[in-house]
């Protein structure tokens, strides 16, 4: 079951990443996101009343009135990956960025995963941001057009912590 993130699952979605990365970085950055007021949305995925994984989109902010969003970070809890948990998390999570009103959605994610889902290194080509240029930086539009122009983001300052 896909869902959104409660607050009662907060220690939950902090050892799934911490288990899932082998270290605090991504726990860290989740915390200081939602200090910061700079989420857009978490979705997890439960099964036996269990959180087995999460993801979190953020609000970006662009030279543009339309909003665009960064995904990041996604975790499966070891034991679980490679069973569609990740899939169904991006996708949902697509559907529902577009549902905020999101124009397109940026990631820097491993280029063997995110192809699959739509996202593309050459979407994000006219895309000025601190990762620009990296082949791991990749760019769904979920509205037509979203990066047919040269668009500037920048990143909410817990990527930057
Ligand atoms: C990446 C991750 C979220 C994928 O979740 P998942 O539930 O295992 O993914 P799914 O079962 O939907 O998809 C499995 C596919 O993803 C691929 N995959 C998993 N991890 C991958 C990685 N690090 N690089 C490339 N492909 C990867 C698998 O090879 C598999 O491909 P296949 O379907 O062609 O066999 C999960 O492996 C994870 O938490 N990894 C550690 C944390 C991480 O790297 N997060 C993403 C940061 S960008």
């Amino acid at each position: 079951m896909i869902r959104y993130a409660r607050s009662g699952d907060r220690p939950a979605i902090a050892e799934v990443n911490r288990a899932a990365f082998a270290r605090d970085d991504e726990a860290r950055l989740i915390e200081r996101l939602r200090e910061a007021g700079d989420v857009l949305f978490e979705l997890v995925s439960e099964a036996d009343g269990e959180v087995g994984g999460h993801i979190l989109f953020s609000r970006l902010w662009a030279d543009r009135e339309h909003l665009f969003a960064a995904l990041a970070p996604m975790a499966v809890r070891p034991g679980l990956q490679r069973g569609g948990v990740g899939s169904a998390l991006v996708r949902a999570g697509l559907e529902n960025a577009k549902e905020f009103g999101a124009h397109g959605v940026l990631v820097l994610g491993h280029e063997a995963y995110y192809p699959r889902f739509g996202f593309s290194a050459e979407t994000a080509g006219q895309v000025r941001a601190p990762y620009s240029g990296s082949p791991a930086f990749m760019a769904i539009a979920l509205e037509p057009g979203a990066f047919d122009a040269p668009l500037s983001v920048a990143y909410p300052d817990a990527f930057s912590g």
